[in-house]
């Protein structure tokens, strides 16, 4: 192939100067950054103040990735945590709701679903996460486990974890404003997602690793989203590292 669509792409999104595509912003278009199932049943997730966490440093040294992991259950408030930690609100500034994560131009392209395989006092399914209001939406439950080990090319590890988290993008929030190149800035939102999440993993006690090797649509018709709007850009394993004698 002479011109390889990424090739392309990273020429043709390019800045240069006095060259910026134009966009006048239409604000009545802007996307709202809060996904809603408003028929789904709505979970309250424990206080997402944490137990007491490591220090940034120790977790920066400490943070490897963990493919093998005990069958012990993590809890609910470690998984409330994890789900703040990645992609909850945290500050309100100049009317506006930020995040624990950067965002280019604040415009909040990914949304984050969970196969909850092994957490105390949840039943094992597939959930959303409701950012605006720090709490579960349940989707449909039962043991995802098989099914997204699969369509992560058959990675066992996303059976045994506790969870797997599930980040898509919706593109238009990103591209309303910065046309072609969002999808650079998409990817890039998504890398400080999954850094939080290895992070703040390793900061409870618990260990990640995360996961781009898998079948887009196997795991878009998961979660349920139609893969062009909506993808899958990234996941995550999270769970209780295995002892290892
Ligand atoms: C974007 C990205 C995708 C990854 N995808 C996978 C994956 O699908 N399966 C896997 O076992 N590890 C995956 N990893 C983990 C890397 O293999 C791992 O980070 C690397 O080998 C360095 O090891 P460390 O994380 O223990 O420092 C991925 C890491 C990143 C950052």
């Amino acid at each position: 192939m002479n011109n390889p669509v990424g090739d392309q792409y990273q020429q043709e999104t390019k800045y240069i100067r006095d060259k910026i595509p134009t966009n006048k912003l239409d604000w009545s278009t802007k996307q709202d950054i809060y996904k809603h199932y408003p028929k789904a049943k709505k979970i309250d997730l424990p206080s997402k103040e944490p137990r007491k966490t490591l220090a940034l440093d120790e977790v920066i040294r400490s943070r490897k990735s963990i493919r093998r992991f005990s069958n012990e259950p993590i809890s609910l408030t470690d998984l409330s945590y994890l789900l703040w930690a990645c992609s909850g609100t945290e500050r309100f500034e100049r009317n506006f709701q930020f995040r624990t994560v950067p965002s280019a131009g604040g415009l909040y392209p990914i949304e984050t679903y969970i196969v909850v395989n092994n957490v105390a006092k949840l039943n094992s399914g597939l959930y959303h996460y409701s950012i605006e209001n720090h709490l579960l939406e349940e989707l449909s439950v039962g043991d995802f486990g098989e099914r997204i080990a699969e369509a992560a090319l058959g990675q066992k590890m996303c059976m045994t974890a506790a969870v797997t988290f599930i980040w898509t993008a919706i593109f238009q929030r990103s591209k309303w404003k910065y046309l072609q190149r969002a999808y650079r800035y998409i990817y890039l939102d998504a890398g400080h997602i999954g850094a939080h999440i290895s992070l703040s993993a390793v900061s409870l006690g618990l260990g990640s690793c995360q996961i781009s090797a898998f079948y887009d649509e196997e795991v878009n018709e998961i979660v349920g989203v139609d893969g062009i709007q909506e993808s899958t850009v990234y996941m995550s394993v999270v769970g209780k590292p295995a002892k290892i004698d």
